[in-house]
């Protein structure tokens, strides 16, 4: 336990609506002891290299004690770091490390649900239905004969019914308990006040170790509607969130009252805490309602990895998400991919067109969708290794997968565990510098020794080097550029459009195109062919004049 941390006082050096962030994923950043698993000692051994990229301040996914049955999304205890991980003190000096560096650091909340291991939950197991303690969670009878039928219909985000009985993990009492995600990880009663106030304390514990903000995990399960009936689910029926209406268990209207529980608490700090949420509901406007001036400041832009390499299709996306937006005075976290996506520069090899997985064409892609994100109006988010160019690895042998979307559905091309192979960070040895061990925790693709961190810093075309470039470059110009964009499509070239003096091209046609007069090339992300035109799968930034 910390005994006597102090938190570092900071202040960041751009507006939040301005900033870069970086994800870390611990698991799979830098392994300092050598167990194979990623650890806070070893991204505190890192810290110059995140800086090294420009970036504004890192979000880390959980770090906190949890039986990591969904990589640390469910947690057993809020306010101590994971043995795995290291110590609360580790915490604290990557805390301050970022914080000497000039970086934020924006904590993971998980607060839709906690461990089955969590001592609130295995209280409720020990105790009767209808229990104080078992009002923490949603406990339910069962229906039909002995109540041996889920009581509502309800699926998991992860696949399978959103119930569990209690038999399955020790309990006596004949209930169900709800768990949207995994059955490892119980939905926590947002109706009950004891909830909420303890994540008040929560949130107070990390803010006082000097934390800066928070990305909200699964926000929109938070505040269910009472009392719970059947939807209509058919048999087998897959989640699709984005897809549905509000649900009396996803974007129930109580959910607001948290986030403005929780922006009153951030407020109360100086500087503020910053607040970004993970919500991915039915619809852009109600979207927006997340990000009313009393609750979060922001949102990510999930959704993009669903979009095809098309730019009508990447125009309409980034439009309507604009749209969304542009009514409030917030603004969008733009991001290509995450822990929970496969990897941008795997998204558009044409393997489903050609049958080949194209990694070079994959990577040129990425890199343009990238100089994309970066010229958009509002803050950009990268997640660890999209910076390398790193692809999905599919090859995994099933009895290593541990996503539980893999373990519950057995469909392994649901499984994220190929976007969370550890880092490599040398150009040699067992696990490519991730440690000095023997084995990581996913195996590596060997291959991966030419993307490490170590080899790509001596080509000065590298993948690394170009993202440092275009990062360093938004960051001289994004405080000159008009928070406002337009964002439009022709033949093919999508276009940005940021004032009168700043452009992003991107061709995602078959032809070459031609610059417009006038403009010069600030950056591209590929070389112009020889008579000055944008080839196809490239970018480019453009200054008038
Ligand atoms: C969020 C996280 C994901 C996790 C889920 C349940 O979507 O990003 O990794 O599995 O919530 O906590
Ligand atoms: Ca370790």
């Amino acid at each position: 336990m910390t005994g006597n941390a102090k938190a570092s006082r900071f202040r960041p050096s751009r507006p939040w609506r301005d900033a870069v962030l970086y994800q870390v994923y611990p698991k799979s950043f830098a392994d300092a002891n050598g167990d194979g698993i990623g650890d806070i000692p070893g991204m505190v051994a890192h810290l110059d290299y995140i800086a090294s990229l420009g970036v504004d301040a890192v979000w880390v996914s959980p770090w906190y004690a949890s039986p990591m049955n969904d990589g640390g999304y469910d947690i057993s205890d809020y306010r101590q770091v994971d043995p795995i991980f290291g110590t609360n003190d580790d915490a604290v000096a990557f805390i301050d490390g970022c914080h000497q560096r000039g970086l934020g650091v924006v904590m993971d909340l998980v607060a839709n649900h906690c461990s089955i291991e969590h001592e609130w939950f295995r209280a409720a197991l020990r105790s009767p239905a209808g229990s104080p303690e078992r009002q923490w969670f949603y406990f339910l009878d069962g229906r039909g004969e002995n109540g041996a039928e889920p009581p509502t219909d309800w699926i998991s985000v992860f696949g399978g019914s959103a119930w569990t009985h209690e038999s399955a993990v020790g309990g006596a009492g004949g209930q169900w308990y709800l768990n949207l995600f995994d059955s490892s990880q119980p939905d926590l009663n947002w109706g009950n006040p004891l909830v909420a106030e303890a994540f008040d304390e929560i949130i107070r514990f990390w803010c006082d170790l000097g934390v800066d903000g928070f990305r909200l995990d699964a926000i929109p399960a938070i505040g269910k509607t009472e009392p719970f009936g059947d939807i209509g689910f058919t048999p087998g029926q897959q989640w699709d969130a984005p897809h549905w209406p509000p649900m009396p268990f996803w974007d129930a209207d109580g959910v607001h009252e948290v986030m403005r529980r929780w922006r009153t608490i951030g407020d109360s700090y100086d500087p503020p805490r910053h607040l970004i949420g993970e919500v991915l509901v039915g619809s852009n406007e109600r979207l927006a309602h997340y990000v009313r001036p009393d609750e979060l400041h922001s949102v990510f832009s999930i959704g993009v990895s669903t979009v095809t390499w098309d730019a009508d299709a990447l125009s309409r996306f980034i439009t309507d998400m604009s749209n969304a937006i542009a009514p409030t005075s917030s603004w969008l976290t733009w991001t290509l991919s995450s822990h929970d996506e496969v990897r941008t520069a795997s998204r558009y090899t044409d393997a489903a067109v050609t049958g080949l997985v194209d990694d070079e064409l994959g990577r040129a892609r990425s890199r343009a969708l990238h100089m994309v994100l970066f010229a958009l109006p509002g803050a950009a988010c990268l997640y660890q290794g999209e910076e390398l160019g790193l692809s999905q690895v599919t090859d995994i042998p099933d009895e290593l997968l541990q996503d539980p979307i893999f373990l519950r559905t057995g469909d392994r091309r649901l499984s994220r565990d190929g976007c969370r192979v550890p880092m490599p960070w040398t150009r040699d040895g067992a696990t490519l510098g991730f440690n000095d061990g023997r084995r990581s925790w996913l195996p590596q693709p060997p291959e991966w020794g030419v993307l490490s961190v170590e080899q790509q810093e001596l080509n000065s075309t590298s993948f690394l080097r170009f993202m440092r470039e275009v990062i360093a470059l938004r960051q001289s110009l994004v405080a000159t550029l008009p928070l406002a964009g337009r964002c439009e499509e022709s033949n093919g070239i999508l276009v940005i459009e940021r004032g009168a003096t700043f452009r992003c091209l991107l061709n995602a046609g078959t032809t070459s195109a031609p610059l417009p007069a006038g403009w010069r090339r600030l950056l591209s992300s590929q070389a112009l062919d020889e008579e000055g035109l944008l080839s196809p799968n490239g970018a480019v930034w453009l200054a008038r004049g």
